[in-house]
């Protein structure tokens, strides 16, 4: 079982900005949005590109890759703009005393992990 891995402090994260963290040993962007953060993979499933290099829509929830445009819902990780077709992976966060913790990808239903 994955437990949750400690990545930072909310503060460390402006309201509406992202930052890209390792956690589980893998490069994950967290969103934030008012008190709530929002913990997705951090490469385009269309050519593996930092989604954390692109652009985060906070009112949409949405983030912008910064090399072909593909937009992906950064709460559900489903993708709202082509070229890319496939869903970023979702990770379960909590916030406990102010700090960040990435917990296990989430299973998204009726699709299987990757
Ligand atoms: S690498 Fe992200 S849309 Fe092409």
């Amino acid at each position: 079982m994955v437990d949750f891995e400690a990545v930072g402090r909310l503060e460390e994260i402006p309201d509406g900005g992202m930052k890209q963290v390792i956690a589980h040993g893998e490069p994950i962007g967290l969103y934030r949005v008012g008190d709530d953060v929002y913990a997705v993979h951090d490469y385009c499933t269309h050519e593996q590109t930092e989604l954390t290099e692109g652009e985060f829509d906070p009112d949409d929830c949405e983030v912008e890759c910064p090399l072909h445009g593909s937009r992906f819902n950064v709460v559900t990780g489903e993708v709202r703009i082509l070229p890319a077709t496939k869903p970023v992976a979702t990770y379960e966060v909590k916030i406990e005393d102010g700090m960040v913790q990435v917990g296990p990808q989430r299973v998204r239903s009726g699709s299987r992990r990757d």
